[in-house]
């Protein structure tokens, strides 16, 4: 299988969490685009669920596929989440944001009563930090901000590169809530709570895409068949 197959494997197991009558978070990303399309399949053959998009991209494709959409105000908690990450770990920790949109992605996810993770077994990392850890931050005092924001990273022991991400015509990219993205090259992060626990104290930076103690499930497609984690 290529890895969209495996992409589209893990949303195809996670649909089996969802059924008539929940309040849904639906994620963004190219996993989260197989759930939206896999669910809007079933909404067609009679599945009735309301669902909360986590970004402009996901609303877009929902509205397309015919899916109920109500903002999270309108719904209040919602029964479960499904999103996808760009790495996990097997405590469940992620890091999210590849796509910029981890800080509705977070919101949505902590409103929820579950959150199940959809990946290929890619993303599956035994110390979290190879991929860029995205930090969104607000464009004014951008540079103080940067600096802050290195101050933490040093005191909760991890080390590396803040690279402002580039967006078209390489001006800065914008996320859907107007700000900026930092990208942490670390390497590894060997204090996730820490690094955490850090960068939410920086004013300026509106949220990180460390998710920890968040997710309650995942379902990883592997060559060799799923690799179900937690609750799913
Ligand atoms: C969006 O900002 C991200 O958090 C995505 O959920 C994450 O990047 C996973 O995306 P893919 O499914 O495309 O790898």
């Amino acid at each position: 299988m290529d890895a969209e197959q495996l992409k589209r494997a893990a949303a195809e197991r996670a649909l089996a969490a969802v059924s008539s009558g929940m309040k849904v978070g639906l994620g963004t990303g190219s996993t989260a685009r197989h759930f939206v399309a896999l669910l809007g399949d079933r909404v067609r053959a009679g599945l009735d669920v309301v669902c909360v998009p986590t970004s402009e991209a996901t609303r877009a494709q929902a509205e397309a596929e015919g899916i109920r959409l109500a903002t999270l105000d309108d719904l209040g908690a919602l029964d479960v989440t499904i999103d996808g990450a760009d790495e996990l770990d097997g405590e469940l920790r992620l890091i999210k944001g590849g796509g910029g949109a981890h800080l509705r992605e977070k919101i949505v996810a902590c409103a929820s009563q579950r959150m199940i993770v959809i990946a290929d077994g890619s993303k599956r990392v035994a110390t979290l930090g190879r991929f860029p850890l995205p930090i969104e931050v607000v464009p004014f005092g951008l540079e103080a901000t940067r600096r802050a924001v290195a101050r933490a990273i040093e005191a909760s022991g991890a080390t590396g590169e803040l690279v402002l991400r580039s967006g078209p015509e390489n001006a800065p990219f914008v996320t859907d809530g107007g700000h900026f993205i930092l990208d942490a090259h670390l390497g590894r992060i060997d204090a996730p709570d820490a690094l955490a626990a850090a960068l939410a104290c920086v004013p300026g930076v509106v949220e990180h895409g460390l998710f920890i103690g968040i997710a309650t499930g995942a379902v990883l497609a592997t060559a060799e068949g799923l690799v179900v984690l937690g609750d799913v």
